[in-house]
């Protein structure tokens, strides 16, 4: 894997974590960011990863970084809280290797500050989304959502702390379905084989 991050890094680290344990089909070997200070870089380098940073402004920033990625053998880019908006160069450049993690359940609240949104909107339960990335903000077929429940007394920490719990959870399973190869795209629909959930039928909601 190479993790594309913004920002503290929990995902991340999410993704180290499972990559240390034996059984785990992928690893992560680099981690950009477009964040000079981002404490991502400092779990990556911490955890012995190659890291960079590339600075938006400059000239070429995705095409450096599509690069970077491609010289680094990477299979899979993972977007753990990178803040931008992925050009369609970029998109098409590693079509149907790109996913991200998002805070709602999408396709509810896209965007900045989902759980406020979630909030806001007084929906009773929210939750979170892996999905492949396509030319959009946080839309593409959807691999993984878990449901999260929003409680009368939450504000936006505590629900985006109870939310990101499950995030940790449903991004290392993701990536573990597609690098056993457990999930195919078809008309931009996930679809899972089979062996990929032997207890469900697909919808995955983890429960604590
Ligand atoms: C996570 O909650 C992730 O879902 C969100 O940013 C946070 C990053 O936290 N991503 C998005 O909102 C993408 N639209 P982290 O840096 O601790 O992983």
């Amino acid at each position: 894997m190479g993790v594309l991050a913004s920002g503290r890094g929990s995902n991340l680290q999410a993704l180290i974590d499972a990559g240390r344990n034996a059984n785990f089909p992928a690893e992560v070997v680099l981690v950009l960011s477009d964040k000079k200070n981002a404490y991502a870089l400092e779990r990556a380098s911490l955890a012995g990863i190659r890291t960079g940073h590339l600075a938006p402004k400059e000239e070429g920033f995705y095409r450096k970084m599509g690069d970077e990625i491609e010289n680094y053998g990477v299979d899979l880019v993972c977007c753990a809280g990178f803040m931008r908006i992925l050009p369609p160069e970029f998109v098409n450049r590693f079509s149907g290797r790109i996913i991200n993690i998002h805070p709602s359940l999408l396709p509810s609240f896209p965007g900045l500050h989902a759980q406020k949104k979630a909030l806001d909107a007084g929906v009773r339960v929210t939750g979170c989304t892996v999905h492949f990335v396509d030319e959009g903000v946080d839309t593409g077929p959807i691999i993984l959502q878990a449901a999260v429940p929003v409680l009368p007394d939450d504000d936006e920490k505590t629900l985006s702390e109870r939310i990101l719990t499950y995030e940790h959870r449903i991004y290392p399973l993701a990536v573990r379905l597609i690098a056993e190869g457990s999930v195919r795209c078809i008309d931009g629909v996930v679809q899972y084989t089979e062996s990929a959930f032997p207890e469900s039928k697909g919808f995955i909601s983890p429960v604590s």
